[in-house]
């Protein structure tokens, strides 16, 4: 065990100083009996898109709700095709399935992980199957915006959709514009280890189409525009009101906490120039990792810090030895999950993916991180030999 043992995440930090004022909030609503949507859930709907800078913001259950009711709003179906990176969580991938279209992968920027607009170009111009290509469904992931200059021009030139997996980047900006109201449609997540969380499931679409908004609110609540007349087949996803009630309280401190977070990756950064082990390629010295790089057009959140290592494996268990959290966001690209196979793609068909798969390794960040702690995270993985 290190001298010092550092958990990949610690809510209690966040919650004590919060306490009251998140009681307070929870007790309005029991007080209130409204439990579905109602007036916390409209109050939260409007400091959300507020922040966004998005016209409009529609709770529901969870973000892969969120995606797959972006999706549906947007008309995707049978016999459409949306592009998407493989290098995601599952759900970026399973909503459009559930939606009946057809997932299409594009590779990954190495650099900064998230889908290649070169990739997605490449597919573009070669892609023959049956589905026509309606949305481009990037995924900022790590909580830094995917290249949103180059998506814009392709979805001008390709006249396509662009829906934004925006679940981990809350706060996040591209040129200053923030996540979800960068493309037509955005997805967040408010899962509880997100940057803005609920005590349980939620999640949020935004949109700045009026039409699209309707369409949203209408597919989240069985597709109901009048009280029990289906016009289409939608699903339950309400937000509950005390989630919403939690996420309004939490919402005024996330600019603080994001610039927090921010904050313990550059002191992350420092600390491992200063120990020597950052390097720009990987080598064959074990201990040699690659820092994160923010693409200076990106206003990163950092909902995680993830650095390469060529002897991953062998570092997240030293790691794990020593008391000292970290996680692999992801261990295997969606192309090659079992649940996805009947998509036919190979091991090898985005090996900027697979690579990462392979190489990546998330640390502990998270507001109230203290500096001994990183330290401690930093001369742990210094420590580490074959
Ligand atoms: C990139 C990405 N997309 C979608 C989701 C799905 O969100 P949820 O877990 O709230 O359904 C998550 C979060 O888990 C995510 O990280």
């Amino acid at each position: 065990m290190a001298a010092l043992t550092v958990p990949m995440l610690d809510f209690a930090r966040q919650y004590a100083p919060l306490r009251e004022e998140i009681l307070a909030a929870v007790t309005e609503v029991c007080d209130s009996q409204r439990f579905v949507l109602g007036p916390a859930v409209e109050s939260f709907e409007l400091a959300a898109a507020r922040a966004c800078h998005a016209p409009h913001a529609i709770g529901c259950a969870s973000g892969t709700d969120a995606l797959w009711l972006a999706l549906a709003a947007a008309r995707i179906g049978p016999g459409d095709a949306v592009i998407t990176s493989p290098f995601s969580f599952f759900a970026t991938a399973s909503a459009i399935l559930r939606t009946g279209a057809q997932p299409l992968f594009a590779d990954i920027d190495p650099i900064t992980y998230n889908l290649s607009p070169a990739a997605v170009e490449q597919l573009l111009r070669t892609h023959q199957g049956p589905a026509r290509i309606k949305a481009i469904l990037p995924v900022h992931l790590y909580g830094q915006c995917a290249d949103f200059d180059a998506f814009h021009d392709l979805k001008q030139r390709h006249g396509l959709l662009l829906i934004e997996d925006a679940a981990q980047a809350f706060g996040a900006s591209w040129r200053g514009t923030p996540a979800g109201d960068l493309g037509d449609l955005a997805a967040f997540s408010f899962y509880p280890t997100k940057n803005l969380s609920a005590f349980g499931d939620a999640g949020l679409v935004t949109t700045s189409s009026d039409d699209l908004a309707e369409r949203t609110s209408m597919l989240r609540a069985h597709g109901m525009r009048r009280r029990y007349y289906h016009d289409e087949i939608g699903w339950n996803s309400r937000l509950d009101s005390l989630q919403a009630a939690v996420l309004q309280v939490k919402l005024r401190y996330l600019p603080a906490w994001n610039e927090q977070r921010r904050q313990i990756a550059r002191r992350y950064d420092d600390l491992f120039t200063a120990a020597g082990l950052a390097t720009p390629a990987l080598d064959k010295n074990p201990r040699a990792i690659v820092l994160p790089i923010t693409d200076p057009r990106a206003t990163h959140v950092f909902h995680q810090y993830v650095i390469r290592s060529a002897h991953r494996d062998a570092l997240w268990q030293h790691l794990t030895d020593q008391g000292i959290g970290s996680e692999i966001y992801y261990p295997l690209p969606l192309h090659l999950q079992t649940s996805l196979s009947g998509l036919d793609y190979r091991k090898g068909d985005f090996p900027l993916s697979e690579q990462a798969a392979d190489e990546v390794l998330a640390l502990p960040i998270y507001p109230g991180l203290r500096e001994e702690e990183q330290q401690a995270v930093v001369n742990t993985i210094q420590a580490f030999r074959l």
